[in-house]
């Protein structure tokens, strides 16, 4: 199975940034991390492909998908799942760019490592972010499926001081909430012709490497969560008996320890630990505002 990071970027709402964060990230993924990138632009405007495919080549590899949008038929999955499926398979980092309008059903989602929802800090996006957040909740809070982690990332922020706008709103999913990706005057201009982490504007290639840098951390995160409960899953497996699972549970079951406060760190579980020393301080988990 392949190991790719894959990173969906969407929201319901059109013009919070999703394109511009999409052809960005996966240039910082390509040019900055090296790493093989695909973009899936599943937009009839295509507009983060057309960046991609007119900016100076950095082999990020490119792909327009056009979804037909007939609801409920099942076509959209399918060709999505296929775009999915073939830059998966050699890619090691996969982004798409995606207007979500319900063609395709929510079990979409778990196709995802990570689902980024960019959205401005005011009012009115705030609210369309939620109601998409509420309304998938049930995905991102999945205990039955490995769900996708929520990144929400302010987009085109201008004042830092409304941030606790995010905080005052009552989210039903856990999130993490990414580094701002700024407002800039230019950043128009750079479409079709040059990359955020690039540009010899110090503030925006330092802004955009900030964020970049926090959402590789958090896919790492993840990569490393799923390998450990694949091998868990796989020890499982290869027990033979019930009497032999009941033996290795049993010696390597540790003597209970007293509970004080100096080891309560010490009985964390390991991946949990992990979590906590990979993440940047900056990116917050947060449940019900
Ligand atoms: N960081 C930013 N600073 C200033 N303007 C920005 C920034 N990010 C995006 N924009 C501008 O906002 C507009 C919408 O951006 P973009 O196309 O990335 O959004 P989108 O969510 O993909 O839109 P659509 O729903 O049409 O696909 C564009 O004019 C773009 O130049
Ligand atoms: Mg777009």
């Amino acid at each position: 199975m392949s190991k790719a990071l894959r990173i969906l970027i969407t929201s319901q709402k059109g013009g919070v940034g999703k394109s511009t964060v999409s052809a960005n990230l996966a240039a910082y993924f390509a040019y900055i991390s090296g790493k093989k990138t695909s973009l899936i632009d599943f937009d009839h405007q295509a507009t983060s492909g057309k960046w991609v495919k007119k900016a100076y080549p950095i082999g990020i590899n490119c792909q327009t998908v056009d979804l037909p949008n007939a609801k409920g038929s099942g076509v959209a999955l399918l060709k999505a799942k296929e775009a999915l499926r073939k830059s998966v398979d050699t890619m090691e980092v996969v982004i798409a760019d995606l207007t979500w309008a319900d063609v395709l059903p929510p079990d979409f989602l778990f196709e995802f490592d990570l689902v980024l929802v960019p959205s401005s800090l005011s009012r009115v996006e705030l609210d369309s972010t939620l109601e998409f957040v509420n309304r998938f909740s049930f995905v991102f809070n999945s205990r039955l499926r490995n769900p996708p982690k929520l990144v929400i990332v302010p987009s085109r922020v201008d004042n830092l001081n409304t941030y606790e706008g995010i905080f005052s709103k009552s989210f039903n999913a856990g999130f993490f909430l990414s580094p701002p990706v700024m407002y800039s005057n230019s950043a128009g201009e750079f479409f079709g012709n040059e990359f955020f982490v690039m540009t010899s504007n110090q503030e925006i290639r330092e802004n955009f490497l900030d964020f970049g840098r926090s959402i590789e951390q958090l896919g790492q995160t993840e990569a490393d969560i799923r390998q450990s409960s694949k091998q868990a899953a796989l020890t499982h497996k290869v027990s033979g008996s019930i009497l032999d699972r009941f033996r290795a549970v049993r010696n390597s079951t540790p003597e209970p320890v007293p509970r004080t406060s100096a080891n309560d760190a010490e009985r964390m579980p390991v991946a949990r630990t992990r979590i906590k020393a990979a993440i940047p301080s900056f990116l917050m988990m947060g449940r019900d505002g």
